[in-house]
């Protein structure tokens, strides 16, 4: 056992280089109580992603309840397909065509931020940079070599990555982004690029788990029951040993 432990704690910090040489990944402080951000969220999804990307668990009935959209105001200006209301959140790309297309097939994205996490999506799109010899003239920090287009161009601009080579003990060259150098060609500042992707992520965090947001308004009625019942009780406790006293 003793020496189970020894080796264990011998390992240990293998473990955390090897964690550490992954790609950095920024925090997403993402806020499902936060309806404006979950509505810019799925306003952003439905223009930006949702032609290549779909939500398919989901019914646009229920994400326009679910964030306080009108049915009307989601059937004007988020049906993109010709689906009603009450259908799942789809859409008619070929995914044969799709893979030919961008080499692999875009993955439907409902359950997408509980697969790579909030912080890999949230880092993963704001790590787009330009690339001439891709056939979408960008690659990514954290997906390398993605067939996926940077189709926030508009918004961000395409940043340049700063390279450095370094060699490890073996003599192998490795050829590293250290960093991203927004160019400001896009609509947003780099403030206002981060938190649409803010409202992105909120927004694919909650389609992974809708009923967090009915849990967490269930949870102030449940406190507010409980505390009606303490005071309820307390007085009853006070009635019965009134004449006990
Ligand atoms: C033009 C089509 C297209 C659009 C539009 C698009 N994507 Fe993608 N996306 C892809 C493809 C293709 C891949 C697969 C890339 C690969 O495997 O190389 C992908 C991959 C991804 C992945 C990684 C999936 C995984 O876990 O491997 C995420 C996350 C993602 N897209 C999010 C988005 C979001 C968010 C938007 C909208 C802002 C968006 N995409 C818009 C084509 C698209």
């Amino acid at each position: 056992m003793k020496k189970l432990l020894i080796a264990l704690v011998a390992l240990l910090p293998s473990l955390v280089f090897a964690a550490g040489t992954a790609v950095h990944l920024d925090k997403a402080n993402y806020d499902l109580t936060d309806k404006a951000s979950l509505q810019n969220g799925a306003k952003l999804f439905m223009n930006y992603c949702s032609a290549c990307h779909s939500t398919a668990h989901q019914r646009y009935q229920r994400v326009a309840t679910d964030l306080g959209i009108p049915d009307q105001l989601m059937k004007d200006n988020l049906i993109f397909t010709n689906s009603k209301i009450g259908e799942l959140m789809t859409n008619s790309m070929d995914k044969k065509d799709a893979a030919k297309w961008f080499g692999n097939a875009p993955l439907d994205l409902t359950l997408e931020a509980r697969l790579r996490g909030p912080d890999w999506i949230y880092t993963y799109l704001r790590s787009f940079y330009k690339d001439p010899a891709r056939p979408f003239g960008v690659n990514n920090v954290v997906f390398k070599d993605v067939g996926m287009p940077h189709v926030l161009e508009e918004l961000q601009g395409i940043p340049t990555a700063v390279f450095e080579t370094t060699v490890d003990e073996k003599g192998v060259e490795h050829h590293q982004v250290v960093a991203l150098e927004s160019v400001e060609s896009g609509e947003m500042s780099s403030d206002e690029y981060d938190r649409a992707v803010l409202d992105l992520v909120n927004f694919l965090v909650y389609s992974g788990e809708p009923n967090k947001l009915e849990r967490q308004s269930l949870g102030f009625w449940v406190i507010g029951f409980l505390i009606i019942l303490f005071v309820l009780s307390y007085l009853l406790k006070k009635e019965y040993w009134r004449d006990i006293h």
